[in-house]
C-alpha cells in the first residue's frame, strides 16, 4: 500500500474574488455566475497522484465577508499551505492580501522549518479581454518576490484557466511543509 498523505490547504481572500468558484471548478468542473456568499468554512477534497505518492488535498473554503467569519486558531492548525486569492480587476482585493497573509501567519503559526507556505492567485483574468484589469502582473510579482518568492498564478474560474497548474503547485508546497 502506498502512503496516503492528507494535506490541509486553506483558501483566503476578500469576498467575491472567486475562492468558492475556483474550488468548484477545480474539484467539480462547474462554474456559476451567481454569487452566493460562503458562510463559515467548508472543505472539499481532491486526490492527486504525485510521483509515487497519492495525496489528498483537503481544501478549506472560507468566508471573505467579515460577518460570516468565525474561524479560530484551531481551524488553522496543521495547515500545510495557504492559497491567497485576489481579483485582478479590483484594487482593494490586492491591498487586502497583506492582512490575509498576516492572519494566516498569526493563526496557523507555521514552524520555522517550513518553507514559504503561500501561493497567490490573481483571479478573473477573463473579464472584458483584460480591459478591466487594474492590478498589473508586475505588481503582483513584486509583491510575491518581496515576501519570500511566493509562487504566482493568474487564473480564471470561469474559463477554467491555470487552476490545475496552480493547485499542483499548492500540493507540492503542502507536501514539503507537511
Ligand atoms: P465569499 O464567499 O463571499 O468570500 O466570495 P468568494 O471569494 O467565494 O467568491 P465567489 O467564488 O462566490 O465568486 C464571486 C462572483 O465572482 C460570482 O458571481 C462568480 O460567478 C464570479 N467569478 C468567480 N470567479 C470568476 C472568474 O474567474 N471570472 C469571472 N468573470 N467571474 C468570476
Ligand atoms: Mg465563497
Amino acid at each position: 500500500m502506498k502512503r496516503r498523505n492528507l494535506l490541509k490547504v486553506i483558501v483566503l481572500g476578500d469576498s467575491g474574488v472567486g475562492k468558492t468558484s475556483l474550488m468548484n471548478q477545480y474539484v467539480y468542473n462547474k462554474f456559476s455566475q451567481q454569487y452566493k456568499a460562503t458562510i463559515g468554512a467548508d472543505f472539499v477534497t481532491k486526490e492527486l497522484q504525485m510521483d509515487d505518492k497519492l495525496v489528498t488535498l483537503q481544501i478549506w473554503d472560507t468566508a471573505g465577508q467579515e460577518r460570516f467569519q468565525s474561524l479560530g486558531s484551531a481551524f488553522y492548525r496543521g495547515a500545510d499551505c495557504c492559497v491567497l486569492v485576489y481579483d485582478v480587476n479590483v484594487q482593494k482585493t490586492f491591498e487586502s492580501l497583506q492582512n490575509w497573509r498576516e492572519e494566516f501567519l498569526k493563526q496557523a503559526d507555521p514552524g520555522e522549518h517550513e518553507a514559504c507556505p503561500f501561493v497567490l492567485l490573481g483571479n478573473k483574468i477573463d473579464t472584458d479581454g483584460g480591459s478591466s484589469r487594474v492590478v498589473p502582473q508586475k505588481k503582483a510579482l513584486e509583491w510575491c518576490a518581496y515576501r519570500g518568492n511566493i509562487p504566482y498564478f493568474e487564473t480564471s474560474a470561469k474559463e477554467d484557466y491555470n487552476i490545475d497548474e496552480a493547485f499542483l503547485c499548492v500540493a507540492k508546497i503542502a507536501l514539503k511543509n507537511e
